[in-house]
């Protein structure tokens, strides 16, 4: 594992060094591919073959108990959230055109993809909508991608990227609704299985459902599996009442990470297996955002810290001796800026 990080991404040498160990460090695509086929089911297994794959390249983050509560800090992970997990198992385990890779992302994913194809130095084309936080578009730009940024939301950046694929070679790279996006997010139980063995229950923020889907392929029914959405986004809320993903509405303080039209169809098989939700407002997001901060000093954007909002406000209520672990899922925000003239 290189075990450095943004920090050093500043300095080119430094990033030269890195990115070579990075070449160094990967398994060949052939042997890769052997070992995770596109046909495979999203269970653990996969998971875990996943896993092997991607492990050297990606932080394992730390867990941390904030009364009595697991904390999975993943916004420690490269990028600022779990994405850098998916987007890994894509590049590794899928031959990459010259041309590139392209992605369409409420923020972070696009964030994940840059750092990744700054790593393996292929060109990456990034769509973002424009509720992106500027703290999202920061990053992409630092690590060097291609930006294009229009439409109000992640569905009309899908669209824009889709059209701009059809006349170009550059391989996509799914938010949430490809295998491997999904087998890379659920490397993230994998950890905390092993760092938290005794869970009952795991709240985690639903976007398109990449994260929570992985997580609970990985998990299959041994931890229980609650998905926190924004009122103003139930996007799995309502596919899990309709019996297939359907479009919902996608307007709250997260619209920048919770807020694609619909869940994927991928992991909706898994949800009605494994996943109940809870919805949250976003006011409850803003307190626990504020909460965690005062406490304990971890910063979140707004979706990292919707999972811990459904605690905070009661909306999930755990029994007296419930174990409960939550997904801080990213940190991407505009609440740090270090270039005001603060003390
Ligand atoms: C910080 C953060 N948390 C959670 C999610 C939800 O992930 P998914 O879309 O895989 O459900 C996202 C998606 O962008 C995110 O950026």
């Amino acid at each position: 594992m290189f075990g450095l990080g943004d920090g050093v991404i500043g300095s080119p040498q430094a990033f030269g060094a890195l990115q070579s160990r990075f070449e160094s460090e990967s398994p060949s695509q052939s042997a890769a591919c052997d070992r995770v086929d596109m046909d495979d089911a999203i269970d653990r297994i996969s998971v875990e073959r996943t896993y092997d794959v991607i492990r050297a390249h990606i932080r394992k983050t730390p867990v941390f108990d904030l009364n009595g509560v697991t904390l999975k800090l993943e916004q420690l992970q490269h990028g600022g959230s779990f994405k850098a997990r998916g987007v890994l198992a894509n590049l590794l385990l899928r031959d990459v055109p010259d041309a590139g890779i392209v992605a369409a992302s409420g923020g972070n994913h696009g964030v994940a993809t840059a750092w990744a194809a700054m790593m393996r130095g292929v060109p990456a084309t990034i769509f973002l909508p424009t509720v992106s936080s500027p703290a999202k578009i920061a990053r992409i730009r630092k690590y060097g991608a291609t930006l294009v940024i229009g439409g109000d939301r992640y569905g009309d950046a899908l669209d824009a990227s889709r059209e701009w694929s059809a006349g170009h070679e550059a391989m996509e790279v799914h938010a949430y609704d490809h295998p491997l996006t999904l087998l890379g997010q659920g490397s993230l139980a994998l950890e905390l299985a092993e760092q938290a063995p005794d869970l009952d229950t795991l709240l985690v923020a639903v976007g398109g459902g990449g994260l929570i889907g992985g997580l609970a392929a990985y998990y299959e029914g041994c931890v229980r599996v609650v998905g926190v959405e924004p009122e103003g986004a139930p996007t799995l809320t309502d596919a899990l009442r309709a019996g297939r993903p359907v479009d919902s509405r996608a307007d709250s303080i997260a619209s920048d990470a919770l807020a694609p039209r619909r869940v994927g169809e991928l992991m909706f098989p898994i949800a009605q297996r494994y996943i109940d939700t809870v919805l949250v407002t976003d006011d409850a997001i803003r307190a626990a955002q504020a909460w965690l901060w005062d406490n304990a000093c971890v910063v979140t954007e707004p979706a990292g810290a919707t999972g811990y909002a459904a605690l905070l406000s009661g909306a999930y209520r755990p029994a007296a001796d419930e174990r409960v672990g939550v997904v801080i899922s990213g940190a991407n925000t505009t609440a740090v800026d270090f270039t005001r003239p603060v003390g």
